[in-house]
């Protein structure tokens, strides 16, 4: 570290991201509900989405984008002292999906936790980074969201299913006296909308039982208009507020990456900042919303496309159930062409989360996904893959 007697700054040295290979496009969805790839594009903008594969959890995933990041950060898995995993989706009530993921990456020493905002989550988890780093507690701190949200969608509710997409993000948080890193951070939170977006069963006020399960309680539940009221009000005040803790104005902020969950909400939010749409940085398109995994998979895209300079303001921003709001605004200071390099450099097929070995899960893909699954020749089992024999052929895959 240099310059000695400055503040300890929260900078993000390291950027990963891991989707799924299969994809489920909007004509997929037409022959399961009654809907079409029109009404979904002009609502929602999403015209595909990533589909985990059975063997695939949220710590598999979580654990790929984390070892990208640390990779992109030029550290080691051990080199990180706490682990944050933002998820709506952890693969257990317990233990945390963190800690999983802690094993996985083969780190021996780091304090590992979940933190629950849902789409929120990351810019939350991210905000509790800066907390460690900037009072002295961590030197780096691995921040990650990632989601499994297609095993938890009801699809018969084509208000719901059509929305939401699988992938995992991750940054590496580190202490630095330079200038820049972290700059201003806004979080809120507005319990009046705790039941606009919710997951009625499986919890402490309706365990799981036949009954919940006979009502479809285990799925998730929206409001859509009500959600989206709030995201169009919250979005951009969130955003502002953290320019403005910043000491910036929304104009000297050259790229929003905003939670990726509808683009009539991402235009909104260019609006109400009155900025062009080319400040915002849009990929649900190809992913829908992915939830705690939408800001750190669109950071990671956005940089590695040539979006983010160093000197470079940006302002990641989300809101989701809760109702929460996040923002913030990050001067960035790392070598942008480090990310690509660091993601190329692990391989999904090389991290593997630790099962119990006198436990099975059942079969984790729901019924009305199985065929789209059983499809596709990429879902040969990875470990078949004969080291140095080309991958098996699929579609391209927006890298
Ligand atoms: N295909 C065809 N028609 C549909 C579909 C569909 N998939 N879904 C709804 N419709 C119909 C409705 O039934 C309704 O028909 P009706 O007028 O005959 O009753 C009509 O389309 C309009 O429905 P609305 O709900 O008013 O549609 P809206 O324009 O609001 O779009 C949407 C719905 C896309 C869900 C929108 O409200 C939205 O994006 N809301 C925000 C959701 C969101 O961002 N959630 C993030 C959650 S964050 C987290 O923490 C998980």
């Amino acid at each position: 570290m240099t310059n000695q007697g400055a503040p300890v700054r929260a900078h993000v040295t390291g950027w990963g991201r891991y989707v799924p290979d299969q994809i489920l496009t909007n004509a997929d969805l037409e022959k399961m509900v009654d809907t079409n790839d029109e009404w979904i594009v002009t609502r929602t903008g999403i015209r595909e989405r990533r589909v985990a594969a059975a063997h695939e959890t949220t710590a598999s995933m979580a654990s790929v984008a984390a070892l990208r990041a640390i990779r992109t950060a030029g550290l080691d898995p051990d080199d990180i002292d706490l682990i944050l995993l933002a998820t709506l989706t952890p693969d257990y009530w317990m233990p945390s999906t963190a800690a999983l993921v802690k094993e996985a990456i083969g780190n021996t020493r780091a304090a590992a936790m979940d933190v629950a905002a849902a789409c929120s989550g990351f810019v939350y988890a991210f905000s509790t980074a800066q907390a460690y780093v900037t009072s002295g507690l961590a030197k780096h701190v691995l921040v990650i969201g990632a989601e499994l949200l297609t095993r938890f969608l009801d699809y018969t509710d084509r208000s719901t299913c059509i929305l939401f997409g699988d992938g995992a993000g991750a940054v590496v948080v580190s202490a630095s006296t330079e200038p820049g890193g972290s700059l201003g951070i806004e979080l809120t939170t507005e319990p009046q909308g705790a039941y606009m977006i919710w997951l009625p069963a499986g919890g402490a006020k309706s365990p799981p039982s036949r009954e919940t399960i006979a009502r479809g309680e285990h799925y998730i539940r929206m409001e859509g208009r009500e959600t989206y009221r709030f995201a169009t009000r919250t979005l951009a005040s969130t955003a502002l507020e953290s320019v403005r803790k910043a000491g910036l104005e929304p104009d000297d902020v050259s790229l929003f990456i905003p939670h990726q969950a509808n683009i009539r909400i991402i235009e909104a939010v260019a609006k109400g900042l009155n900025l062009p749409m080319d400040r915002m940085f849009v990929n649900l398109d190809r992913y829908g919303n992915t939830s705690a995994a939408s800001v750190p998979i669109a950071l990671a895209e956005a940089v590695n496309s040539g979006r983010v300079a160093v000197g470079d303001n940006v302002c990641i921003v989300a809101f989701g159930a809760g109702f929460t709001s996040g923002a913030a605004t990050i001067q960035w200071t790392a070598d942008p062409s480090r990310g690509i390099a660091g993601d190329a450099s692990v391989r999904a097929s090389d991290v593997h989360v630790r099962l119990p070995i006198d436990w099975d899960s059942v079969d984790p893909i729901p019924a009305a996904l199985a065929e789209l699954m059983a499809r596709d020749p990429l879902h040969i089992p990875l470990d078949d893959v004969v080291p140095g024999e080309p991958e098996p052929a699929h579609r391209e895959v927006h890298a």
